[in-house]
């Protein structure tokens, strides 16, 4: 089946191409964040108004580069939340009008379940679904930290969640903290590659607590202190960077271990992780080494966001609803929150 996503939930507008859930024509991302740089994050307006002016270009191109005809679309899939909901609103319009115009079923996904999608693009087909499913995931990004166990592909139970800053969110604080760029996940472990990440204590977060969620505010909280007391050379913020950074996976990795040690984790056959931090070449080592289940993460492409992770997604929803005529109602809106 062909399927074209569209994404244009915070700053990055996307429009990819996909032939079936795995296979990729093309996928093209106009990214904003120079736009909103001088701001200091995200101008919601400001989002809304270049998704508008880069989405339909930005369409053109990516079928174009697909090699794909619209009238050969067999549906289209959109992010429906959670967002902005101005930006959220540019996507969601096209994406009906485009399936309203092509007389094709229209498939709303979440975006926060898209990302664990983004991990199984460009998967060898002798990888079957029954070899993934059931999995545990993980999306961490600037966003959500969210633990989920997938009895199927499409089927979502969050295990756990951060109580406060997400995990990407914590490295962008930091950093900014630091002085380095937004941002600040890349540029923390560029840094901390030159560092000892045993040059700092820190604090084990959630570690008395027999609760699954995550915290990283507390962590946030005790760089501030020790970058204030300490002699700002650069050897110490490389050590700084390198002693966050394990922290900060550190707490993943327990979490994920508690919980592959239930009785209901038996059954699982993979750990799928996604979302922009999965992009960290440190993390992906630590789970190699830490975790015993087959572990999955997206090329570095599909980490952060993307429109082939809606697409995918929005097929394997397509693949498993009975009743295909609910694709065609269009009376559904976008939501802005995760729930
Ligand atoms: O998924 P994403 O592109 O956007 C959303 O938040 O939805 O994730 C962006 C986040 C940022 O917080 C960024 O600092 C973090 O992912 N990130 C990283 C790395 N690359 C991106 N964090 C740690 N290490 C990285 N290499
Ligand atoms: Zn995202």
């Amino acid at each position: 089946m062909l399927a074209i996503g569209i994404e244009s939930s915070c700053d990055d507008t996307a429009v990819a191409v996909l032939n079936g859930k795995r296979v990729v024509l093309s996928s093209l991302v106009s990214s904003q964040i120079k736009i909103h740089e001088k701001y200091g994050g995200t101008v919601p307006e400001i989002a809304a108004r270049e998704h508008l002016s880069n989405l339909l270009p930005l369409f053109k191109n990516a079928l174009e580069g697909s090699g794909v005809l619209l009238k050969d679309v067999d549906v289209v899939c959109v992010t429906r939340g959670p967002g902005l909901i101005g930006a959220l609103l540019v996507g969601v319009s096209f994406a009906k009008g485009l399936a309203a115009s092509l007389n094709v079923p229209l498939v709303p996904v979440d975006h926060v379940h898209a990302h664990v999608h983004g991990a199984l693009l460009g998967l060898p087909q002798k990888i079957s679904t029954e070899d993934l499913f059931p999995a545990l995931t993980l999306v961490v990004s600037g966003g959500h930290t969210n633990l989920f166990y997938m009895a199927n592909e499409t089927s979502f139970e969050l295990i756990s969640k951060s109580i406060d800053d997400a995990c990407g969110e914590s490295f962008d604080k930091v950093a900014k903290l630091l002085g380095l760029d937004y941002p600040g996940g890349p540029e923390i472990e560029k840094r901390a590659l030159l560092g000892d990440e045993n040059a700092f204590p820190m604090p084990k977060m959630m570690a008395k607590k027999q609760s699954l969620d995550f915290s990283y505010s507390g962590l946030k909280t005790h760089i501030v202190y020790t970058y204030r007391n300490m002699k700002k050379d650069k050897k110490n913020i490389d050590d700084l960077c390198a002693s966050f950074q394990k922290a900060a996976f550190e707490q993943i990795i327990r979490k994920v271990k508690i919980v592959l040690q239930s009785k209901r984790a038996q059954s699982v056959r993979s750990f799928i992780v996604s979302g922009g931090v999965a992009a960290n070449t440190y993390f992906r080592q630590l789970v190699a080494q830490e975790i015993d289940v087959p572990a999955h993460f997206p090329r570095l492409e599909f980490c952060s966001d993307n429109a082939a992770m809606v697409a995918a997604y929005g097929l394997a929803l397509y693949e498993q609803q009975k009743n295909k005529e609910d694709f065609q109602k269009s009376y559904w809106e976008p939501y802005s929150r995760y729930s």
